[in-house]
């Protein structure tokens, strides 16, 4: 197993410290699952710092690392007890410290989840406002409303949580409050001074400790404006336009909040970056991603698409005129901890009467999981081969891309957890509609055998099927024609030839390849279909499929230079 650093890989980035995102490649970790060094069954920080070698070899540029703060894991460490602390079952500061101490000596930046829309109910100030009276400065930092009915035992309103079920649970006194994921995640009232100086605080804190930026949770939820009296019924917040004016969602001050986050990112050098998770329609993005703001925002555009040329040519050209507006690159995403793998849902049965069309993720990926989430349901090869196809078409384009782990191997989903094992709120909230998101992070593989296939000494949290074998990081180190040696190859040969933020479309002659080309020749045609397709001439660099003679053998992308 190469678990050692490849000097042949060592960062070549042309990127300055100041633009070193603008088209980067980043890998997210998701901590608990990554890697257990200390044998509970659980990632930790150490874990990751014994797997920089790993990342190195890889060749990604940068890691994001969602929450690793103190948790009770309500949502997966997306209820946060103190932000400024590392969970003890993943590790200490000091642990922290060496973890980038050991990416940074490798070249590689790290970025840090923040989760400003909500702390968890055990956070300090949470409890300080169960011990306080209505209308006291500790239940000002939260939104707390009256109850209705006489003694308010009835809710504010009768709102949906985002996991399903109630936005508010009361708190014995006659008050409820607000939650728009699960009830252990209250949301906190950004109208108030000492919650944004804490942030402030908090961003200091991490970028103080050398992290270069934040991925920014729920981007768009912090500001709210709801009226003092009678709150509107769901069916009329949910029917309102998400146009600046919405009572919860991407109202045009949070940018305000976002604005100071910048002064913040300034005071550094180099600048600290950020990205949003913002789920917010397209033409609104580029105001989380502009200069003065957070700088860069999410694009879940492929994500959410459907596996064909035509969806794909059109997303990429909406997207890169957007990040033009904004001044700043786009994300690419195809894979992450909320949504099931890539290779799975593009591995899905064909959609009845729409068989040319791989599926999406919303509809046919939850569906495919609410039906038992067999692995007989999967065409597995076709799924892994259409994914590889679209991870070296993201990595040729313009932009950053952010890759999750576990798709360097080509990893599908785990769709059959028994319901005894499962551990997402979304599961709980939502029986017989929603199984939640364990699938895509269950521990990844790293050895064909052991107890937990090397994840750790001992167990894994989440069981680990027998098929995860073959995609074990032992299992495709020394294989040529390996997912894993794909990436590497591919991440490695971006460094050298990532240029000009362009893109210039070929003509393929065929509605199901795409082909473009980039200021300085490198050259990336994909083929969605199965018809074999004669490539355009120059140098072959890379294929995620057999070319023969020149010609690629149905779904693949492919790699040239003049
Ligand atoms: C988005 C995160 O990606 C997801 O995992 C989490 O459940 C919600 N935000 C709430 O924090």
């Amino acid at each position: 197993m190469t678990d050692v650093l490849d000097p042949a890989v060592q960062p070549t980035t042309t990127a300055t410290d100041e633009t070193w995102w603008r088209q980067a490649s980043v890998y997210q970790i998701y901590p608990r699952s990554f890697a257990d060094a200390d044998g509970d069954g659980i990632g930790d920080l150490r874990g990751v710092t014994a797997k920089v070698p790993y990342l190195t070899s890889l060749g990604v540029e940068a890691v994001w690392l969602s929450p690793f703060y103190p948790s009770a894991l309500a949502d997966g460490g997306y209820d946060v007890d103190d932000y400024r602390d590392v969970d003890p079952r993943l590790g200490t500061l000091d642990d922290f410290d060496a973890m980038v101490t050991a990416l940074h000596d490798t070249g590689i930046r790290v970025i840090v989840d923040v989760v400003p829309n909500h702390t968890s109910d055990r956070h300090e100030w949470f409890r300080e406002a169960l011990a306080s009276p209505k209308g006291s400065p500790a239940r000002d930092r939260y939104v707390f409303r009256d109850g209705t009915g006489p003694s308010g035992q009835d809710a504010p309103a009768d709102w949906i949580s985002i996991f399903g079920g109630p936005a508010w649970t009361a708190v014995g006194d006659g008050q409820w409050y607000l939650h728009s994921f699960a009830k252990e995640q209250p949301d906190l009232n950004w109208a108030n001074r000492e919650v944004r100086d804490d942030f402030l605080t908090t961003l200091r804190f991490w970028s103080d400790r050398g992290v270069d930026g934040f991925r920014i949770d729920v981007a768009h939820g912090l500001a709210k404006d709801l009226p003092a009296g009678d709150l509107p019924t769901w069916a009329e917040v949910s029917a309102l336009p998400k146009d600046g004016t919405h009572p919860l969602w991407d109202r045009d001050e949070v940018h305000e909040i976002y604005a100071e986050w910048r002064r913040v990112f300034e005071e550094y050098t180099p600048a600290r970056t950020a990205v949003a998770e913002a789920w917010v329609p397209a033409d609104r993005r580029a105001r989380y991603a502009s200069a003065e703001g957070l700088g860069q925002a999410f694009n879940f555009d492929l994500l959410e698409a459907d596996f064909d040329a035509g969806s794909f040519r059109t997303i990429i050209e909406f997207n890169l005129g957007l990040a033009e507006q904004s001044g700043s690159s786009t994300t690419w995403v195809f894979s992450n901890h909320d949504v099931v793998r890539h290779a799975t849902r593009y591995a899905l049965p064909p959609r009845s009467g729409d068989a040319e069309h791989a599926p999406t993720t919303e509809k046919q990926g939850s569906a495919w999981l609410l039906a038992g989430g067999s692995q007989d349901d999967l065409d597995r090869d076709l799924g892994l081969r259409r994914a590889r196809a679209a991870t070296l078409l993201e990595l040729a384009l313009p932009g950053s891309a952010y890759l999750y782990q576990g798709e360097e191997l080509g990893l599908h989903e785990v769709g059959d957890i028994p319901d005894s094992d499962r551990q997402d709120p979304a599961y709980f909230r939502n029986p017989g509609v929603d199984v939640g998101r364990d699938g895509c992070r269950v521990p990844i593989p790293w050895t064909r055998e052991g107890s937990s296939f090397g994840f750790g000494p001992d167990g894994a949290h989440l069981p680990q099927p027998a098929w995860f074998a073959d995609s074990s990081v032992e299992a495709e180190d020394t294989d040529p024609d390996s997912t894993l040696n794909l990436y590497r190859a591919a991440l490695r040969l971006r460094r050298t030839l990532q240029s000009e933020e362009h893109l210039e479309w070929l003509e393929t002659g065929r509605d199901d390849v795409l082909a473009f080309r980039r200021p300085n020749g490198w050259t990336s045609v994909t083929v969605f279909g199965d018809e074999p397709y004669r490539l355009p001439r120059g140098e072959l660099l890379l294929a995620s499929a057999p070319v023969a003679d020149g010609v690629l053998t149905g779904v693949g992308t492919a790699w040239l230079r003049p």
